[in-house]
């Protein structure tokens, strides 16, 4: 089913209002429920999950420092909206299908609040998983002002509850920030891009099974899932109507698959000003911008003097990402459209300023551990494709347990046909290089032959970042310190069919 393009206005999802808020804290609840919500004006409402009566929820704002509580409440049916594949480690039948927890992505924050994903919880808390600890969670909002969001983490089911609606943008604001005097309020919008596919009726499809199905079972996860249609903020292929003036757009790629190479049609420069983890140095002028599932790219766009024209924002990523087919550029090929067609309310007065923030670089001298750790391809006992990191499956002993403080480099070295997404919870790393290599050489003997020289990352990578594009036949080396909080976190991969699948690893940070 092809639907119109730009018919609809983009949704701005409203800022959540606390329960409570005093000088030593601010409560919020947030409830998930099921609800039938326009997601395009030719097709019939469809049934999601939002938080707080919404897809995508209410962005949740906070400044840097503020001590945060919030209830997240399961109010969802007993009955999933997508096939379960009980195969699935921790989605086996001896649980509730619908089961749910809630992770702040890059949040710094304590273990018993960063949604671990066997914390699930069901409705009323009813059940809940092994790992749970608290209904209440507690955010110390240790960050950097910066672009977090907010989405499903439950064991064996993430990718079907993100896909169902479960996300949303969580701010951190700072002075530091305000006084760089980049454009705010009405001009400041996040837009959280992400893929689908419907059934005519409306309902959102999301498949029983791969590509090449599997005989021996009903349902069965699929190694990737490619939606034929864009959104953005909950809406198919919208429209915004934009000032001539500049913009500040918080992007995020929230796709279960699907990488975006972003771009205008205008030609136009975009100014990316921060990304995963906050501010960066210095603006970078970009062309296009690249974005796997989970990254944030915070821009700058300048509208000033394009009155009357129509800017198509783009994509021409292949999916999967890189050994897939190029998007159609009538369809997936198309992410939003600008029309600068309202007057301007007052003087642009917003700058891009030529210095931000020092990022002061980690120092490898400070390093007492490296990891190398594979990203594999294998294949399950039904012939599935089962990747994993470092070959070990989610329930294999804990072997990342970096101590409170230290400072490690990772070695992702990655031998499969797929640039993976990979994630670390409560920290933010650097990216120190990326490299290719021998990839048979490695396999049999075990040892790394680069084969060309280390690549720097690309300069608007050169922030904070929670999450890192590990290109395949590549190494792709990240330094962080771990802290301040010490516990049990995960890094996984961010393609939610990869991370279910048992492409993610619990970590502890230790004493
Ligand atoms: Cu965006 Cu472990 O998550
Ligand atoms: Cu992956």
């Amino acid at each position: 089913m092809i639907l119109s393009k730009f018919i609809d206005e983009l949704p701005i999802p409203p800022i959540l209002k606390p329960r409570w808020k005093n000088q030593f804290y601010t409560y919020y609840e947030v409830n998930m429920t099921e609800l039938r919500q326009s997601l395009h004006s030719q097709l019939n409402d469809t049934t999601v999950w939002g938080y707080e009566d919404g897809y995508p929820g209410p962005t949740i704002e906070v400044e840097s420092g503020e001590k945060v509580f919030i209830k997240w409440i399961n109010n969802l049916p007993d009955k999933h909206l997508f096939p379960i594949d009980y195969t699935v480690h921790g989605a086996h039948r001896d649980v509730p299908d619908v089961r749910t927890v809630v992770h702040v992505h890059g949040a710094c924050v304590e273990w018993e609040s960063d949604g671990y994903p066997e914390a699930w919880f069901t409705k009323g808390f009813k059940q809940v998983g092994p790992y749970f600890r608290k209904q209440i969670y507690r955010y110390d909002n240790c960050n950097h002002a910066c672009t977090l969001w907010y989405h499903d983490h439950t064991i064996g089911i993430t990718r079907l509850n993100i896909y169902a609606g479960l996300a949303g943008f969580y701010l951190i604001r700072e002075n530091r920030e305000r006084s760089l005097n980049l454009p705010s309020g009405k001009y400041e919008i996040p837009l959280m891009i992400q893929d689908k596919t419907f059934n005519k009726d409306g309902s959102l499809y999301y498949p029983k099974q791969p590509e090449k199905p599997i005989p021996e079972l009903e349902m069965s996860i699929t190694p990737k899932f490619i939606g034929d249609t864009i959104l953005v903020n909950g809406k198919v292929w919208p429209y915004l109507k934009v000032e001539p003036r500049k913009y500040r757009f918080r992007l995020l790629n929230a796709s279960n698959t699907r990488f975006y190479r972003i771009k205008l049609d205008s030609g136009q420069l975009m100014y990316q000003i921060a990304t995963d983890g906050g501010l960066l140095e210095y603006p970078v002028g970009l062309k296009e911008i690249m974005l796997a599932p989970a990254e944030r790219a915070d821009v700058i766009i300048d509208f000033t003097n394009l009155e009357g024209k129509n800017i198509i924002m783009t994509n021409d990523a292949p999916a999967p990402f890189p050994g897939g087919d190029k998007p159609d550029p009538n369809t997936v090929g198309q992410v939003m459209q600008f029309r600068v067609t309202l007057p301007l309310s007052s003087v642009d007065t917003s700058t891009i300023p030529a210095h931000m923030i020092p990022v002061p670089k980690t120092k490898e001298q400070s390093v007492t551990r490296v990891r190398c750790l594979t990203l594999n391809d294998n294949m399950d006992q039904y012939g599935r494709e089962w990747m994993l990191l470092d070959n070990k499956p989610w329930d294999a002993p804990i072997s990342e347990n970096p101590k409170l403080g230290a400072t490690e480099i990772w070695y992702l070295i990655n031998v499969t046909d797929d640039s993976h997404p990979i994630h670390l919870h409560l920290i933010d790393f650097q990216i120190l290089d990326r490299r290719n290599f021998d990839v048979e050489k490695f396999n049999k003997e075990k040892v790394i032959e680069y084969t060309g020289p280390a690549m720097p990352p690309e300069p608007q990578e050169r922030g904070w970042k929670d999450t890192v594009r590990a290109n395949p036949k590549q190494v792709t080396r990240i330094i962080m310190q771990f802290g301040p909080f010490t516990g049990l976190y995960v890094w996984h991969c961010h393609i939610l069919e990869h991370e279910d699948y048992e492409m993610m690893r619990p970590y502890i940070v230790i004493r």
